[in-house]
């Protein structure tokens, strides 16, 4: 298992063996919530389209990947005598002033990621956590000796470089229809923040919360550009009734895995990896768009096939809805 350098909630790092299982090969991978970006790290796709509505987060990956050595050094530095509560919460506010500041020029937008690495790794299990002013305000993490991810660092610039991934910040709502058109033979992995798995679990793990209509707006993205574009997609999600539901156009994978984000969350919790269920015969999902989605589908997709399908132009040439 190659790590990332930041440690982040959700990580995939568990059920990689899982994951790729049921990734399907194709040249590129689109991920909309790539978060600590393991699974880029662990396949071996050619290309690679990384995406994550937290600005900060993707800064930190274009700075190591535009500028490796100087990322590197400049997190080096950042991270030299800060292992202590008040060294801390300075860097914190130091870190916070420059979020504020609409468009940080080159020297900034470094000195942004170095701290945003140094704070993932002091922090307590990097949680990524902001109050309502969008300020981080995670606390001390109180280790002994936080690690300083080099050669992780290094890896994921290699990596990147050698792929040429994309990087964009983005709700999924953009990134989705916005990043598609930029490769042919693509898989889309999501990797959402998961529905709660109790009543009293919470849906706000990364800050705004994720809804079960985000969910819900989740998959119709999915649905659309599998239309459009022909593209497969894969997810991950806590197994619940409401995954069930919303996600029913998956083939859902059981598996358990041990959580890690808070200690509420600390039993065996069920998880599922959905593969978007898609014609044999035309790559479609649930759409009917050939004679053989019957079948696949079920009945309720007849009346689109009939509507849809010019079978003298066959399922290719069908114009997306
Ligand atoms: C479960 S984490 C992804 C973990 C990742 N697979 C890994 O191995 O580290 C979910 C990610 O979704 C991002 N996110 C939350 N809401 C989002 C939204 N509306 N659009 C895009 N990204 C979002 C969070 O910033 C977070 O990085």
């Amino acid at each position: 298992m190659i790590k990332s350098p930041l440690k982040w909630a959700g990580g995939k790092a568990r059920v990689m063996p899982q994951l790729l299982e049921h990734l399907p090969k194709a040249d590129c991978l689109i991920e909309p919530f790539v978060g600590s970006g393991t699974v880029f790290m662990n396949t071996e796709y050619r290309h690679y389209v990384l995406c994550d509505n937290n600005l900060n987060l993707i800064n930190f990956f274009r700075q190591l990947t535009g500028r490796p050595e100087d990322t590197i050094s400049a997190c080096r530095w950042i991270f030299s005598g800060g292992n202590n509560a008040e060294e801390f919460y300075k860097r914190r506010a130091e870190f916070n002033s420059l979020t504020q500041k609409a468009d940080l020029d080159p020297d900034a937008a470094l000195l942004h990621a170095a701290y945003f690495l140094y704070l993932n790794r002091h922090t307590y299990n990097g949680l990524y956590r902001e109050n309502l002013k969008g300020e981080f305000n995670s606390p001390f993490g109180k280790y002994a000796e936080p690690y300083f991810p080099e050669n992780e660092m290094r890896l994921f610039a290699e990596k990147a470089n050698d792929t040429k991934a994309l990087f964009y910040h983005g709700d999924f709502r953009d990134s989705i229809p916005g990043t598609m058109r930029l490769a042919h033979d693509a898989v889309i992995y999501c990797d959402p923040p998961y529905i709660p798995a109790s009543k009293t679990a919470s849906f706000t793990t990364y800050g705004k919360p994720f809804t079960l209509d985000d969910h819900r707006a989740l998959v119709a993205a999915l649905l659309n550009v599998n239309h459009q574009y022909g593209h497969r997609a894969v997810i991950s999600n806590s197994d619940t009734p409401e995954t069930r539901e919303i996600y029913s156009a998956f083939n859902l994978h059981s598996l358990s895995v041990r959580r890690s984000v808070s200690a509420k969350s600390r039993d065996m919790a069920g998880e599922v990896i959905g593969v978007l269920r898609v014609c044999d015969d035309c790559d479609s999902a649930g759409g009917g768009r050939c004679p053989d989605c019957g079948p696949v589908m079920g009945n309720a997709t007849y009346g689109e096939m009939f509507l849809g399908f010019d079978p003298a132009k066959g399922c290719e040439t069908q114009e997306p809805f």
